[in-house]
């Protein structure tokens, strides 16, 4: 039997048929904006590698806040840069550090008409960059880390936050910080757990985004081997098993077939992380005119969901929004 002529291409002919059977479709819904905040500047700074993305100062982060809520934009998840950094990254839990300051001026204007998500680890607050307490030897200390990461969860929610999201890949992390939410009476804040998150070259601009420079070392000891699939399944297991409510894939593009195993073995909402690299490779290849950065930006961003995730952190969110 010969394949009929036009089988296929037939149902693609114009807009309006390829509208009607499109399977996936990309949704203001689908987003939440990262957003930095960096304390002691007075005015809003450019980053450099991040076209678009400015670390905030509290008030231009206000206006910022008001622009996302117009647009329809469902949540945010913010980082604070503390003017001063020290070996445990103590700003991170002080209550009145900039982060806790920040989540509690988002929660004053947007209510709950935003899901104000708060970035829980130790990387923006500490002199060596690492996710947590680093040994003598250089090693990262698990189970000292998961102290602090209990006492930030805390001074978070009591800010504001709604949604915690753990970043620092510590075994036990989301264990420990569920119970101390609990102890303190923070039942209903939910946990998205960074579960996935791999030892990623895409991060670079991110470094700087939160003037954290990881010279001579990297994260390989906690983040995730890029050659393993199966070991993110462990990792994802692990953190449902701990209570997480929702868990993340991260970077996004590069891990798509994460996110669709990720979607076959829970039914638990995925969130994936489209990095700092991500969206800076599209900015200057679209700045050079190779690529048509919106094109690409909406491609990528529907080709996440399509593998299946539910909902995609990504500085094009308000950008795409415009033009959904
Ligand atoms: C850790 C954290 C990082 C990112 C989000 N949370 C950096 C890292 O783990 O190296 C990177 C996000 C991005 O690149 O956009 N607090």
């Amino acid at each position: 039997m010969t394949f009929p002529l036009h089988r296929l291409r037939r149902l693609r002919k114009n807009g309006a048929i390829r509208r009607l059977i499109s399977e996936t479709t990309l949704n203001v819904d689908d987003f939440v904006a990262p957003l930095f905040v960096r304390e002691a500047i007075t005015e809003a700074q450019p980053i450099t590698s991040l076209p678009g993305v400015f670390q905030h100062t509290r008030e231009s982060l206000k206006r910022e806040i008001d622009e996302i809520m117009n647009l329809g934009i469902p949540g945010i998840i913010l980082f604070g840069i503390p003017e001063k950094k020290d070996a445990t990254g103590s700003e991170a839990w002080n209550p009145d550090g900039i982060v806790q300051q920040a989540i509690a001026d988002c929660k004053s204007i947007a209510g709950d008409d935003l899901v104000i998500m708060s970035d829980l680890c130790v990387d923006e607050y500490t002199d060596h960059g690492h996710c947590g307490v680093v040994n003598d030897d250089g090693s990262i200390d698990n189970d000292l880390t998961l102290d602090l990461y209990k006492k930030i969860a805390v001074a978070q929610a009591h800010a504001g936050a709604d949604v915690i999201a753990p970043s620092g890949m510590m075994d036990g992390q989301v264990a420990a910080i569920r119970n101390a939410l609990d102890e303190t009476g923070y039942l209903d804040i939910p946990i998205l757990a960074y579960s996935a998150k791999y030892a990623s070259g895409l991060y670079g601009p991110f470094r700087e985004a939160v003037n954290v420079s990881l010279e001579n070392s990297d994260r390989k000891s906690y983040q995730q081997d890029w050659r393993n699939k199966r070991e993110a399944m462990n990792e994802i297991k692990a953190d449902l098993d701990e209570g997480a409510d929702m868990i993340m894939v991260k970077p996004a593009v590069t891990y798509l077939d994460i996110i669709a195993q990720a979607r076959e073995i829970t039914d638990v909402p995925i969130g994936a992380y489209h990095v700092s690299g991500e969206y800076s490779m599209i900015k200057a290849a679209g700045g050079k005119g190779w690529i048509d950065e919106k094109q690409v930006a909406i491609e990528q961003l529907t080709a996440v969901k399509r593998s299946g995730a539910n909902f995609i952190l990504t500085y094009f969110a308000k950008e795409i929004a415009e033009c959904l």
